[in-house]
């Protein structure tokens, strides 16, 4: 295989074969190409980008270079759902247990940060103990014991998308359609699921920012699963300004089990209803949207979805005291206040910055092999649509760090934007894809 024409072809705009695609990313994997070339290619397809079938051979190639799980001796709904990321965006934490808790299998593979936005590995870490590297027996025997296990892409389990998700996550080469739909389809066939709820995100903290973009990579994600027989909903949710109120590895993780306590912000809670109700529906677990979103408010009220994170917790290493006890879980040092200026109405607070800020602050990664600090990250006392008088706090930055502090403060500040006039929030679910719900597109899809 001659690798650096197959790069010279994509920087050239030419489709690559299905042996090149194929070949490359299993010499990849096994370490026979190096990162340097890998990161060539990727750049190549982010300017160029990957037809639908170069995408569907990637996503096959990235399929193949690991083991993928049997779980058919499981009587349950298989189902899962997967975020193309956000800053903010803890639905996972939430949501794993809430459909667990409500008769689903949860085998759910995630991956650390992305870019400027976090990632569900990352957060799970920064509970004491929490171990994200799992064999494929100690996987099976989470999801046996609690119908759900959270897990992060090893050398025997999605391997591929584990080396490409860390080379982009530090050569800007994440926006890519092509790039995200294989790296999400591939770990979420790998899981042996029969249903994938897709949460697609649209707005300035989205990878994809616009909502062509969004619908375009939701079609993308759909057509893959239909063709490996998945039954695949995507909704496409906002994400112009953060997701909750905390943005940060611990942070998030408090404000996930505060959501698992039934007293989350309202558009995380919302989201986290709406994602698992369609999880029920596309499993079969609901005959309506309406019964999966009472489900969800009767495993919250219950405490049922709050104790199986903790059994998921005590059964991953971690240590369940510490989603009742805050103060276990890793707290910054220093606390600075983002304040309004002047009074008015809260009119943007631009996510990607947000993220990056967070990101400057030290809870993400500039290399492959950087440590993050898990403790660091920003609060909003204020989203889009809220009132602020003069001097009133919008945000508060959690820190330890005071050389990296300065950026942070200054990059968040120009994020904020205020008007003097009353502004209503964008919707948080925009789109669904396909438009129909799940019960009719299931038929549709038969
Ligand atoms: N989530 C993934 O798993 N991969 C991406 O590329 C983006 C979000």
């Amino acid at each position: 295989m001659d690798v650096p024409e197959i790069i010279r072809k994509k920087r050239d705009g030419l489709a690559l074969a299905r042996e090149e695609i194929l070949g490359f990313v299993e010499r990849y994997t096994r370490g026979e190409i190096p990162d340097y070339q890998c990161a060539a290619l990727l750049m190549a397809i982010y300017f160029r980008s990957l037809d639908a079938r170069e995408t569907a051979d990637l996503t096959e190639a990235m399929l193949r270079s690991g083991r993928t799980l049997d779980l058919s001796a499981y009587h349950l709904p298989k189902v899962d759902k997967h975020s193309t990321g956000g800053v903010g965006d803890k639905t996972s934490l939430v949501i794993g247990p809430a459909a667990a808790a409500c008769g689903l299998l949860v085998p759910m593979v995630s991956g650390r940060g992305l870019g400027h936005t976090g990632g569900t590995l990352d957060k799970l870490e920064s509970i004491p103990g929490f171990k994200t590297r799992l064999t494929f027996q100690e996987f099976h025997r989470v999801l046996e014991m609690c119908g759900l296990a959270l897990m992060g892409q090893t050398e025997e389990f999605a391997p591929a998308d584990r080396k490409l998700y860390a080379l982009r996550d530090v050569t800007a080469t994440v926006e890519s359609i092509p790039l995200i739909a294989a790296s999400i389809m591939s770990k979420k066939l790998a899981e042996g699921i029969e249903g994938l709820v897709l949460d697609v995100k649209t707005g300035a903290g989205a990878f994809k920012p616009r909502l062509e973009d969004a619908r375009e990579l939701s079609s993308r994600m759909l057509e893959i699963g239909a063709a490996h027989g998945k039954r695949v909903q995507a909704l496409i949710s906002d994400m112009s300004q953060p997701l909750g109120n905390a943005v940060g590895n611990a942070l998030e993780v408090m404000e996930a089990v505060e959501t698992l306590k039934g007293r989350g912000p309202r558009d995380l809670t919302e989201l986290c209803r709406e994602l698992t109700a369609h999880m029920l529906l596309l499993g079969d677990a609901v005959n309506s949207l309406q019964e999966g979103r009472a489900k969800y408010d009767s495993v919250i009220a219950s405490g049922q979805a709050l104790e199986k994170f903790a059994a998921v917790v005590a059964e991953q290493g971690g240590n369940p005291r510490a989603l009742e006890d805050y103060s276990l879980l890793p707290s910054a040092e220093h606390q600075d206040t983002i304040t309004a200026p002047e009074r008015g109405y809260i009119a943007g607070l631009e996510a990607r910055a947000m993220g990056t800020a967070s990101m400057a602050l030290g809870a993400g990664r500039d290399r492959v092999d950087a440590s993050i600090d898990p403790a660091v990250g920003l609060i909003f006392e204020k989203k889009v649509g809220d009132p602020v008088r003069a001097g009133e706090r919008i945000c508060v930055v959690h820190s330890n760090d005071r050389g990296r502090v300065a950026r942070a403060l200054e990059m968040i500040r120009a994020a904020v934007s205020l008007s003097p006039d009353p502004v209503a929030p964008a919707p948080l679910i925009l789109e669904k894809v396909p438009k129909e719900d799940a019960r009719g597109w299931k038929a549709w899809h038969a």
